[in-house]
């Protein structure tokens, strides 16, 4: 299940960069960087996707995905059965979905003698207002769906 300390980290930072990992029904595998995740509990999790994404598609082909979260001293992959909450954010001008990951399995890939020492670096650049802006929006979708 997600630890405490990744959850509270999660909820201080609202947005969390991680990498999402999922399959056609080929099995064909896709993986990308997304920072729109939103820990319901520890094993309920939140995310919002581009609806035209490859990763959007293969979730509603598969209904499977994995997470792979770096914080300070973690490096956790964490497998599950997704669906889709919302088809469609209204509040935002381009279609993004929410889905919901029921958090069936975590690895904790840390390795004797080595560690993880903060989360992946990313910044926003462009119309910072206007991102942060965003930001909220779907962080409030995700929450109140
Ligand atoms: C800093 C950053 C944050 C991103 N966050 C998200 C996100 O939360 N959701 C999302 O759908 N795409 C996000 N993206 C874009 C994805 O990485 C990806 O390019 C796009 O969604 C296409 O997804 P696909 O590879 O599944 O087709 C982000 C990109 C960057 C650089």
């Amino acid at each position: 299940m997600l630890p405490t300390e990744l959850i509270d980290l999660m909820n201080k930072l609202g947005v969390f960069p991680c990498v999402l990992g999922t399959t056609d029904k080929e099995g064909s595998i896709h993986m990308t960087f997304i920072t729109w995740v939103y820990p319901v509990s520890e094993k309920i999790l939140r995310f919002a996707l581009s609806s035209g994404s490859k990763s959007a598609k293969n979730l509603q082909e598969t209904g499977k995905a994995c997470f792979m979260f770096f914080s300070p001293e973690k490096a956790l992959a964490c497998y599950g059965s997704v669906q889709m909450v919302l088809e469609r954010i209204e509040e935002v001008k381009f279609p993004v979905s929410v889905f919901e990951m029921r958090v069936d399995r975590v690895e904790n890939n840390l390795f004797p003698g080595a560690t993880i020492t903060g989360i992946i670096p990313f910044a926003h650049t462009g119309d910072l207002e206007k991102m942060v802006e965003l930001d909220n929006a779907v962080i409030e979708a995700m929450r109140s769906v």
